[in-house]
């Protein structure tokens, strides 16, 4: 998710802090918020949607902020929309303690009704504010105490950064699942989500670990466990790597960056929405719903572009075989212009990283006036598709800097099948089925760091393919669109090059007339229900002298015997197969990318989000 920042030392606080979030911008944010503990014992906090200018310019026009600790935070909502109200810092009812926090609270409902009734009083939607009023419920004077009985209630991922009038002169931090360091200087401390904010004040770090939080003060800290609350003695480390480097997680592009992602992506788009024991799919964001309505939707039309469009052909196989709903999948800038036929039993699945792609929204726009469910898969909370559909379910992948979309797509899988068993568990699906699914579902971030761990062989295959002009992607069933999304990121990124996805069977009503030596097919041949078809196509492009890139699962011996070159992934349900196997293609498109020394997190031409028709 976002962004943190925090302070204490002999300086004035919000010098580091303002400069601490513009180094963190990169991460993508919406809006931005800092509380300073000024000397006189007041408290100052100044909150703005937008950029960080925006909070800058705010700053100048309230009470000067004179203290040396403080907190500050650029937000990334995932629960409440953006706006001043759900921006960070939240405080108590008091406005003793202020928190800011990078994640999401899983149990917050249940933590929010508790607490408000004991009489705590929310101001905001977020998630966030219920650990300050937790956090109040149990403070005595003690903030560490405090903070340490809060989070024993809390289920999720955080980083936070707390500060009190109460207790001043300290800042308290904690981690579990997203990032956070503390950077030692002469007489002073800082705390950030990543190293990149503390360039320039200092190169030794704190590394925290997840179940660990902090004490931090002007001129001490102490590092202790959330779990038993003993003191745990950590390592300095010595950062030295440069801001870009640590900005793009030591790669040298956001899109390497965020392919090598895909296994945290995953885990977080699962996050707190299995019930594992009774095969079931917890979907807050759809709950919303009459779920009779639901239950009744005899027909989807999945409505999305480019990748989306992609992931959305992957969820009408999985909808279709494990829900036993029919679907189809229509083109954004299609869809708006036909003269579809629906009714209330039609439902409308608007995919799209962004949530605000113009034809996806013109398109459901058209759905919703003729009576259809509208629902949503969106990244970016808050936005128009977002704000436009009934119901939905974000993705929670983070935000997505590079323009070629890979770790969205990961999470748009994910969540489709989540939303398969979360659907089909109403209908015929069986828990048997459904325990099996969600089951995978929970392994797929190892078997992705098994396949991210070929990337030197698909490394040497960009360089050795890079003299072709023209490549064909195939592939059948789950895997059909994954050859599309494989021709789509070449396209893309190694724009040189021109490639087309295909369906394999129909390789022969056309495209076959183009084989020879000089154009390699990719072929994404995973072991299942449609692989010995695939093997008759690689038959088919073999006799025609065209060179073979396969894609195959492990411990497939034979296909060496037909194809030039072979990456392999583990095995896995067939309908997640796509996770593993658009790892390979992505990588081999941003390799080529590299190879012809383009930019490949803003290739020429695009737009990370295409808001125009
Ligand atoms: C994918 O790499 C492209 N950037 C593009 O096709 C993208 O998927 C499409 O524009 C849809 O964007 P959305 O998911 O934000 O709606
Ligand atoms: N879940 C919190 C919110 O929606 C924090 C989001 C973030 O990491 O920026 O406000």
């Amino acid at each position: 998710m976002c962004g943190i920042a925090g302070y204490v030392g002999k300086n004035k606080a919000n010098e580091f802090l303002l400069n601490a979030l513009k180094k963190l911008e990169y991460r993508g944010y919406d809006s931005a918020g800092m509380t300073v503990l000024n000397e006189d014992g007041s408290l100052s906090c100044v909150r703005s949607v937008g950029k960080i200018n925006e909070l800058e310019e705010k700053m100048k026009k309230e009470k000067e902020m004179t203290g040396f600790v403080g907190i500050a935070h650029t937000r990334w909502a995932t629960h409440g929309c953006p706006s001043e109200k759900n921006t960070h810092p939240h405080h108590d009812c008091k406005k003793n303690i202020f928190i800011v926090h990078n994640g999401i609270i899983e149990n917050y409902k249940s933590l929010k009704k508790s607490l408000e009734k004991s009489g705590h009083q929310m101001e905001s939607e977020t998630d966030t504010e219920i650990l300050a009023h937790l956090i109040e419920s149990h403070f005595d004077g003690n903030l560490q105490q405090a903070v340490f009985d809060c989070l024993r209630h809390v289920d999720g991922a955080y980083a936070i950064a707390v500060v009190s009038k109460s207790d001043p002169g300290k800042i308290i931090v904690a981690k579990k699942g997203s990032p956070l360091v503390i950077g030692i200087g002469d007489g002073e401390y800082f705390v950030a989500s990543d190293a990149s904010a503390l360039v320039g004040y200092t190169d030794r770090v704190i590394y925290l670990d997840d179940n660990e939080m902090g004490v931090i003060e002007k001129d001490k800290y102490k590092i202790s466990s959330t779990t038993n609350n003993n003191q745990i003695h950590k390592e300095h480390c010595k950062i030295d790597l440069d801001v870009s480097e640590i900005q793009k997680g030591g790669h040298d592009y956001f899109l390497l960056k965020e392919i090598f992602e895909g296994p945290e992506v995953v885990q977080n788009s699962i996050r707190g929405r299995i019930i594992s024991e009774k095969g079931l799919v917890k979907l807050g964001g759809l709950e919303v719903l009459d779920q009779k309505r639901l239950r009744d939707i005899n027909r989807i039309i999945i409505i999305a572009c480019g990748t989306a469009n992609y992931a959305g052909m992957i969820g009408e196989y999985m909808l279709e075989e494990y829900a036993g709903i029919p679907v189809e999948v229509e083109i954004g800038s299609e869809f708006r212009y036909r003269k579809p036929v629906i009714d209330s039993k039609t439902a409308i699945l608007a995919i799209s990283q962004s949530g605000e792609t113009a034809d996806t929204i013109a398109s459901l726009q058209e759905a919703k006036r003729k009576g259809a469910l509208s629902l949503g898969i969106v990244n970016t909370v808050g936005s128009t598709i977002a704000r436009e559909t009934e119901a939905g379910i974000y993705n929670h992948a983070g935000p997505e800097i590079s323009v070629a979309s890979t770790k969205a797509l990961m999470s748009q899988i994910v969540v489709l099948a989540l939303l398969t068993v979360y659907l089909g568990r109403t209908r015929e699906m069986s828990m048997i089925t459904g325990k099996r699914i969600t089951d995978e579902l929970k392994k797929l971030p190892k078997l992705m760091e098994q396949v991210l761990d070929t990337k030197e062989d698909i490394k040497k295959l960009a360089k050795k393919y890079s003299k072709y002009n023209n490549f064909l992607y195939l592939g059948r069933k789950y895997n059909y669109p994954v050859a599309n999304e494989g021709a789509l990121k070449l396209k893309e990124v190694a724009y040189k090059i021109h490639a087309e996805g295909y369906a394999g069977g129909e390789m022969k009503h056309g495209p076959i007339a183009m084989i020879d030596e000089d154009f390699p097919c990719f072929f994404i041949a995973s072991t299942d229900s449609v692989y010995d078809k695939m093997w008759s196509n690689m038959e088919e492009v073999k006799a025609r002298k065209g060179k073979i890139i396969a894609v195959a699962t492990e411990g497939n011996e034979d296909i060496k015997e037909i194809a030039d070159d072979v990456i392999y992934i583990p095995k896995t349900l067939e309908m997640l197969t796509p996770i593993l196997t658009a790892i390979p293609l992505h990588l081999f498109a941003a390799y080529m990318g590299i190879e012809f020394g383009f930019d490949i997190d803003k290739p020429r031409n695009l737009a990370k989000s295409v808001t125009v028709e």
